[in-house]
């Protein structure tokens, strides 16, 4: 295991601006630096670096991170790999902690301990003939195996403890490796299962699948939701394919494992698939930066048609002028693994290029039930239509549908949008009221910002410090934290150690909100009067209840604290 002390250090030797321009080049902007975005298609550059901060953040697509997550990014590596990358570039060795001296940890490493049971299950691969067995009869390789890390869980309660240092650790059950039972008995949870390591896009294990092999219930067992792994954000594969996504300018989205397996198996690396949910908003947007064209290839059943509806109806926020969407309808009994088994990739890839675009599949549908030469017909179509209709957000692809949607109903497009009281909204109307929402940001939003630029403000938060949503959460995360890192520290260290942690996302946005700042921000006085706005606020909302009540109905200390709230102002 690398200390943590070594990547704050490592982090504060190396300068991001470097580690970058051996990639693409970064031109001067102001107090930061910018270039086409590398993770994205874009002709303007919205990739900005900000060499102070030591860190990156694209505004176009919100790929962002420190210089270990962008050479984790660009060159597909994985965490150790990228860190021992940068240490080699800047001549320093990298230290190993021996990782059997736990005692002190104060936050065991939940990553470190996904990794073990991943080894320990390919370990286990290797030695059983029967799983072995399994996976050729399912047509798999060797070397697709190992690329999507697959290993065997052996038939036994407590596989994993010879795996770890120590079977009774919380953070096993933390992790869903392991089941608590009653009376404290705890067990693995996948026993006598073909295990799928899922893998977050910085390549970090972060939850399992696992197949029975035989006839079994259920077939697949899935690692609960943990603070590692988040279903309807994650996609199994993506890590894999996102080399090929981008070079293809394709993905393909999938219901199964094994579909992406054997596809990848038979070439077509591009494929992901959700993780037993349905395609959320979230996915498609994900997607939708990495690639020009998304085509959902789902089974040719009822539970695939099913499931091909979910992923239009959440994809209509998210649509992006331009890029397309499509669906491919399998032939009933088959899906993509026993499609490409049975007919090829070549006949595969030519069922996607003739996929039915989003538009067709949307009319389609909604016209399938319907008799459009009666009244009754077209009205009906105008009141299905007007949910997705409305959703989409996407300018002209909404435009053109409402078109044809008023066609087919015979309606004028005016018509339907006096309908669906749709406003013709000009772009700059529409900016406007975003804006200012931006230039008041929330207390907390503020404060968090402030502690982007210069972590160490944390340390003046009162002890029991608390606040409301996502917001709130990551700024106590970050005081927790600070408070258990003795060094000195940095903003480029704390993004790291957030990576791929619940507030993340939080953090991102104030990242790129921080850029715009310029280097002589006062950021101690930001802070400073946000805090006492911020008590002010819970006073005066603390009094507003407590006048509400009556002043009657008041006991004595709350009386006295009515008092003193009053005289305070
Ligand atoms: P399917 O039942 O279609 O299985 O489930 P499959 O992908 O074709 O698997 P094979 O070919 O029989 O091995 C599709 C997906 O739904 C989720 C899994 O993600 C699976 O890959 N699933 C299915 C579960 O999570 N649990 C289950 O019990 C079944
Ligand atoms: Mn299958």
């Amino acid at each position: 295991m690398i200390p943590k002390s070594f990547i704050q250090d490592l982090l504060n030797r190396l300068d991001i601006v470097d580690v970058i321009e051996r990639y693409l080049p970064l031109k001067k902007a102001g107090a930061n630096f910018v270039a086409c975005c590398p993770f994205h298609n874009e002709k303007s550059p919205s990739f900005t670096v900000s060499q102070s901060k030591q860190f990156y953040h694209c505004f176009g697509c919100g790929a962002h991170g420190t210089a270990i997550g962008f050479v984790m990014e660009h060159a597909g590596m994985g965490y150790v790999e990228a860190v021992e990358d940068l240490a080699r570039n800047i001549g320093v060795a990298v230290p190993q902690e021996a990782s059997n001296v736990p005692q002190h940890k104060v936050a065991p490493d939940l990553y470190d301990l996904m990794q073990t049971a991943t080894r320990y299950y390919r370990d286990q691969l290797k030695q059983s003939q029967r799983a072995i067995e399994y996976l050729k009869k399912r047509g798999l390789s060797g070397e697709v195996a190992a690329r999507f890390g697959i290993g065997y869980a052996p038939d036994a309660w407590q596989n994993l403890i010879s795996a770890v240092t120590n079977y009774q650790d919380p953070s096993l059950v933390e992790t869903g490796l392991v089941v608590e039972g009653e009376g404290d008995k705890r067990y693995d949870r996948f026993r006598d299962r073909i295990m799928f390591p899922i893998v977050n896009v910085r390549g970090q294990v972060i939850g399992f699948g696992g197949r029975v092999l035989d006839k079994g219930e259920p077939k697949y067992l899935n690692s609960p939701e943990t603070p590692l792994f988040e279903k309807g954000h994650e996609l199994y594969g993506l890590f894999q394919a996102q080399k090929s996504i981008r070079a293809q300018q394709r993905v393909v989205v999938v219901e199964g494992y094994m579909d992406v397996v054997a596809l990848a198996q038979h070439g077509v690396e591009y494929a992901v698939a959700t993780l037993g949910t349905a395609t959320t908003p979230f996915h498609v947007q994900k997607l939708l930066r990495l690639s020009e064209q998304v085509v959902f290839c789902f089974d040719g059943d009822k539970a695939g048609q099913k499931a091909a509806w979910r992923a239009l109806e959440n994809s209509l926020p998210q649509l992006v002028d331009g890029k397309r969407i499509g669906f491919l309808f399998l032939p009933e009994e088959h899906d993509p693994d026993t499609y490409i088994r049975e007919f090829g990739t070549e006949a595969f890839e030519s069922e996607l290029d003739n996929s039915l675009p989003l538009s067709g599949y949307l009319l389609r549908e909604l016209t399938s039930q319907i008799d459009l030469h009666t009244q009754e017909g077209r009205s009906a179509l105008l009141q299905k239509a007007q949910p997705l209709l409305t959703a989409i957000t996407a300018p002209t692809t909404a435009l053109l549908l409402r078109k044809e949607v008023a066609t087919l109903a015979g309606v004028t497009q005016a018509e339907l949008e006096a309908l669906y009281v749709i406003k013709p909204i000009a772009p700059m109307q529409r900016a406007a009221p975003l804006k200012a929402k931006r230039s008041t940001p929330s207390g907390l939003r503020t404060l968090l910002r402030c502690l982007v630029m210069l972590p160490e403000l944390a340390r003046e938060l009162p002890s029991d410090w608390h606040g409301e949503g996502t917001e709130g959460a990551a700024i106590a995360a970050l005081a927790d934290w600070l408070r258990e890192s003795a060094d000195e520290t940095s903003t480029a260290a704390m993004i790291q150690h957030f990576q791929g942690t619940a507030y993340e996302g939080a953090l991102a946005q104030a990242q790129g909100d921080v850029l715009q700042w310029g280097d002589d921000f006062n950021v101690e006085a930001e802070f400073a009067g946000t805090i006492a706005k911020l008590h002010a606020e819970s006073r005066k909302a603390e009094l507003e209840v407590l006048h509400a009540r009556g002043l009657n109905s008041l006991n004595e200390q709350e009386r006295a604290r009515y008092l003193q709230l009053v005289q305070r102002g």
